[in-house]
Parts: C-alpha cells; sequence; structure tokens
C-alpha cells in the first residue's frame, strides 16, 4: 500500500472521527505482522467488546473445484445437521436450502447452545418433485413447500472428543415453517394493504438475519415470490423481517412491518448514540437500496424481550448515497414527490401502503439504487458498516464490492454519511460475488461468496473455482486484502458464517450442493458424502482448529 494511499485512510478517518485506524490488530498472524492496537483500550470501552484474540492463524487455502469443504490445515467440521435430520422427539426434521445461522450460547457456554438456521428455498428434484403439467403443485408438494423453508431450533453441543452433534432430545428444538402462524405489528398492521389481517401464515425464502440485543433472532425473508404464487398466498405477508425467540414458545413468531417490505437479505442491529435501535439491511435485488430503521423510543436492557416492542414504532430509511443522506420513507414526502401522478397518489395512501412498496417509495425518494446489496454487518470496533454488493451485470459489476458506510459522528443515528468501496472482487482481490459478513474479534470481516450455480467455474469465474470462505482485515497493513479460509463443494454457496462467543468454533451452512443436477441418479455433488445416502444434501457445519 502506497504513502499516499495510507494518508488519504488516515485523513479520512479523522475526518469522521473514526479512532479505529490503529484499533485492532489484523489477526492472521500466520502472514501478518501484528499492528499495535493504539486505539484498542478506547474501541472496547466503548463498544464492550474486549479483543479476544491476538490473532487467527491459518495458511490460506488455494481454490479448488474439490466436491468438499475445503480448509486450510489443522481445521475440520463436523456436519451437524442436513437436510431431513430429525431433529427432536416429535421427528420434526431439518428443512432444506440453509442459509443464516445464529448460535445462542446455553448458560454462558461456548460448546452447548441453540443454533437457529433459515432455509431459504426447495428444490423440485430433490424435496417436492415437478410441477404437474399445467405448472402447478399439489397440496401434498405445497405442505412440502411449506414446511422445508423457515427456520430450524435445533440444540447443539461438544462431545469429550471435540465433535459437535446435535442433541435430538432438547426441549427447545422445533420448526418454524411456512405453515407456523404469525402476527404482524407495526402500521401495516391490520391495514388494507395486507389485506385487513393481524395474523399471515408462515415464512418462507429466510435468507439471512440477525441477533436482536434482547437475544432473539431476525430471520429476513427474501426472494418470496414462487412459494406466495404456488401456495397462493397473498404476497404482502411475505418480504417482512421476521421475529422469533429460539428459547421461548409464548413469545408469538412476528413480522415488523416498520422495517419494510422488500427483498430484505438481513439485518444488522445497534444503538445510536442516544440509546434507540438502529437496524440495517440490504434488499438483494438489482438496483434496490441500502436500508435503516431507527426506532422512536430507547433501548431499555431491563426489559429484555419486552423490546421487541422499539421494532414496531420508528422510521424507515433510504440511502442516498450521491448526498450521502438518509431518506426518512414517510407518507407526506412520498404524496409531495407523487404529485399530479394519479396512480402513484392511489397506491399511497396510508404509511402502511409505503412500508409495503418500500422499494418504489424509496426510488421516488431519490434513494440510490445499488447493485444487489445483500448482507450489512456494523463494525463492533468503529462502527462503520459494511455492505457487500454482489454483483450487478447491468452496471458491468460482474464481481461485486464491499462497501463501508461511514456514520456522521460515528452515530448510527445520523442522517448523513460518507462512505468508501472498502473491497473489489475481481481476479486482483481472489474473490467474486461477496454476499454474508460476519466479523471477529481480530477485526477481520468473514466474507462469503455468491458465484451463482450458472456461472460457476465458468468464463470470467473460472479462476475463483467454487464459492469460499475469505477473511477481510479491515485495519492495518492488510486492510481490504482478501485470504481464503474456505472452499465449497461442488455448486454450492456457502452461508451463514457465524462464530460462538470464544471463536473456537465457526458455523457455517452449506447451501444447495450439486444445485445443477438434473437427473437423480447422476448428482454433480454428493456432499456432505454421508455413508449409504444417495443424494447431496444441504447441511450446516462446526468448524473447528481455531487456535490463538
Ligand atoms: Fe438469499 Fe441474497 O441471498
Ligand atoms: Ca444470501
Ligand atoms: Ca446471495
Amino acid at each position: 500500500m502506497g504513502e499516499e494511499l495510507n494518508r488519504r485512510k488516515f485523513l479520512t478517518y479523522v475526518g469522521t472521527g473514526v479512532t479505529a485506524l490503529t484499533v485492532a490488530s489484523t489477526g492472521l498472524g500466520a502472514f501478518t505482522p501484528t499492528v499495535e492496537a493504539k486505539g484498542a483500550k478506547a474501541a472496547s470501552h466503548l463498544f464492550g467488546r474486549k479483543k479476544k484474540v491476538s490473532g487467527l492463524n491459518f495458511t490460506p487455502i488455494k481454490p479448488t473445484d474439490k466436491d468438499d469443504l475445503v480448509l486450510p490445515r489443522g481445521f475440520k467440521y463436523d456436519v451437524v445437521a442436513a437436510y431431513g435430520d430429525v431433529i427432536n422427539k416429535q421427528g420434526d426434521t431439518f428443512g432444506y436450502n440453509n442459509d443464516f445461522t445464529m448460535f445462542f450460547p446455553m448458560k454462558g457456554s461456548n460448546e452447548r447452545g441453540l443454533l437457529w438456521v433459515n432455509h431459504e428455498y426447495t428444490s423440485d428434484l430433490w424435496v417436492t418433485g415437478p410441477k404437474s403439467k399445467d405448472g402447478t403443485y399439489t397440496k401434498a408438494q405445497i405442505e412440502k413447500l411449506l414446511y422445508n423453508q423457515g427456520g430450524s431450533i435445533i440444540e447443539l453441543y461438544r462431545d469429550e472428543e471435540g465433535v459437535w452433534k446435535m442433541d435430538t432430545t432438547s426441549q427447545f428444538a422445533r420448526r418454524i415453517t411456512g405453515l407456523t402462524p404469525f402476527k404482524l405489528t407495526g402500521p401495516a398492521r391490520g391495514a388494507k394493504a395486507v389485506g385487513g389481517t393481524d395474523v399471515v401464515q408462515g415464512t418462507f425464502a429466510n435468507c439471512s438475519g440477525g441477533k436482536t440485543l434482547w437475544n432473539t433472532v431476525l430471520s429476513a425473508e427474501e426472494n418470496y415470490e414462487s412459494t406466495s404464487e404456488a401456495a397462493s398466498l397473498n404476497e404482502t405477508h411475505y418480504g417482512w423481517i421476521v421475529e422469533v425467540d429460539p428459547f421461548n414458545t409464548s413469545f408469538a413468531p412476528r413480522k415488523h412491518t416498520a422495517l419494510g417490505r422488500f427483498h430484505h437479505e438481513n439485518s444488522a442491529m445497534g444503538l445510536t448514540n442516544d440509546g434507540r435501535v438502529a437496524v440495517y439491511m440490504g434488499d438483494d435485488k438489482t438496483d434496490a437500496c441500502v436500508y435503516k430503521f431507527i426506532s422512536k423510543n430507547k433501548y431499555i436492557k431491563s426489559r429484555k424481550q419486552a423490546n421487541s416492542a422499539l421494532l414496531e414504532e420508528g422510521t424507515l430509511y433510504a440511502a442516498n448515497m450521491s448526498k450521502g443522506e438518509w431518506v426518512a420513507l414517510t407518507l407526506d414526502a412520498v404524496r409531495k414527490k407523487a404529485a399530479g401522478k394519479q396512480e402513484l397518489l392511489e397506491k399511497f395512501q396510508t404509511q402502511a401502503d409505503v412500508l409495503v412498496h418500500a422499494h418504489e417509495a424509496a426510488i421516488l425518494l431519490g434513494a440510490t439504487p445499488t447493485d444487489r446489496p445483500e448482507d450489512v454487518e456494523i463494525s463492533p470496533f468503529d462502527k462503520s458498516v459494511f455492505i457487500a454488493h454482489t454483483n450487478n451485470s447491468k452496471h458491468g459489476n460482474i464481481h461485486g464490492h464491499i462497501t463501508r458506510f461511514l456514520e456522521a459522528n460515528d452515530d448510527l443515528g445520523s442522517l448523513t454519511f460518507d462512505f468508501e468501496i472498502f473491497a473489489c472482487g475481481g481476479r486482483q482481490s481472489g474473490f467474486s460475488a461477496p454476499d454474508n459478513l460476519t466479523f471477529d474479534s481480530g477485526g477481520n470481516l468473514w466474507t462469503v461468496t455468491d458465484i451463482s450455480s450458472s456461472s460457476v467455474n465458468k468464463g470470467v469465474f473460472s479462476s475463483f473455482k467454487n464459492n469460499g470462505v475469505f477473511v477481510i482485515p479491515t485495519s492495518g497493513k492488510n486492510e481490504g486484502d482478501a485470504f481464503q479460509f474456505a472452499s465449497a463443494p461442488v455448486e454450492a454457496e456457502l452461508t451463514g458464517p457465524c462464530f460462538t462467543d470464544d471463536e473456537t468454533t465457526l458455523f457455517l451452512a452449506v447451501q444447495h450442493p450439486g444445485e445443477n443436477t438434473e437427473d437423480i441418479n447422476n448428482p454433480t455433488s454428493m456432499w456432505p458424502h454421508r455413508k449409504g445416502d444417495n443424494q447431496p444434501r444441504p447441511s450446516v457445519v462446526a468448524i473447528t482448529g481455531f487456535k490463538y
């Protein structure tokens, strides 16, 4: 990195008041000299999070097209749950195409806890069977379609040999599916815009998500159209952020309409400087916007799960990146823009209409259409906000990039921001199509890639081989450089990376291995290569071997 670039970066940080330039070592000790953590004390004071490790040690792997989850030397994975596995005494089974995972420790343990897992979509070949000639599913097929999406709550533990396993005797293990009733909260609850209802059927298309400050899970409904259409369900009941308490069945599963309806990728929650809740969200579509919700009221820790009400009232904003402004999606503003356009004035009559058609409202108000904003994560070190823009071939952005928002005054409640491009996909960086993100306590951004099954290993994607996991330091000498940690099985996407609190285990969901299979007798992948099995299975793994 040149002196000029270093200087520019330094000025950027000083200019926005961010203290993180020297906060954290980059980790990756095997090949990265440790940077003195001059600001670490201030950072852990500010964000309540101490750096737990002095540096991650691994030798990066090379791209590979092997039909396995390939890890650096010294690491191993245990398959903890695969499609169809029984998860509890009632005989419920693990859904298809696992995505986001979130670990909820039991009694603070790093070796026993509940894992929430999203199930994003199914497969005609492996789950429902094909549609009839008229393009419809039978009733039994629709049940399979709905049952195998949503979420799984499974209980996991690490045995004496250090192997992670599922505890199927768990009293907590259960399924949340496309058949589970959900209550609506917020402005669109009972509104005409959602057919006047306050209870809806099920959740599906669950892509990524997040954890709340009060220990519940938020799961994001993304590409809901095909399922709602196939099952003849009202599509305005889908495309929301849903909330579930993995430990507590009396906490009614709910959809928070105040956070808007679009193709939700995930949610990242933090606190504004005055104690309100801010939730950042991506909308995974080409030419879609980045959103932020800010609650009206303040977070009060002692209220525990009752803080869920914070997600019922507040303001939804979308990012105008040309002006560096968060634009409030209010009915007044939308109607002002719609003046003279009868069709729009009819569409947007209430705040519920604005939330149900959030993307259209955002564009109308000047929010910036971007290149598939997927995962969004808030840096625990400096509160900058990282957004994976997966790609957008319409703009020639074939390999995607990661954007970093710097909120004014480092306040998640600010309505102005600056931004920079943190890292770019392509041959030069070694990764393409960044998707889910998570941080480790060394300040490294763990990034999974999602080159589509139709493109992977072909043409300009050849050099990347299979999808992977990359580790990208967010400060220090290697800031923005990507080091490959894992390679996915054939035609799989790696999703939902989640560390245990002590960072000795990384959970990862391996989605759609063998997705291009046309003949079930000749699958393109057989991962996870279970003895006696005759098909590939989306599965969640626990990766261990981290040494500090
Ligand atoms: Fe479901 Fe945006 O990936
Ligand atoms: Ca995703
Ligand atoms: Ca994706």
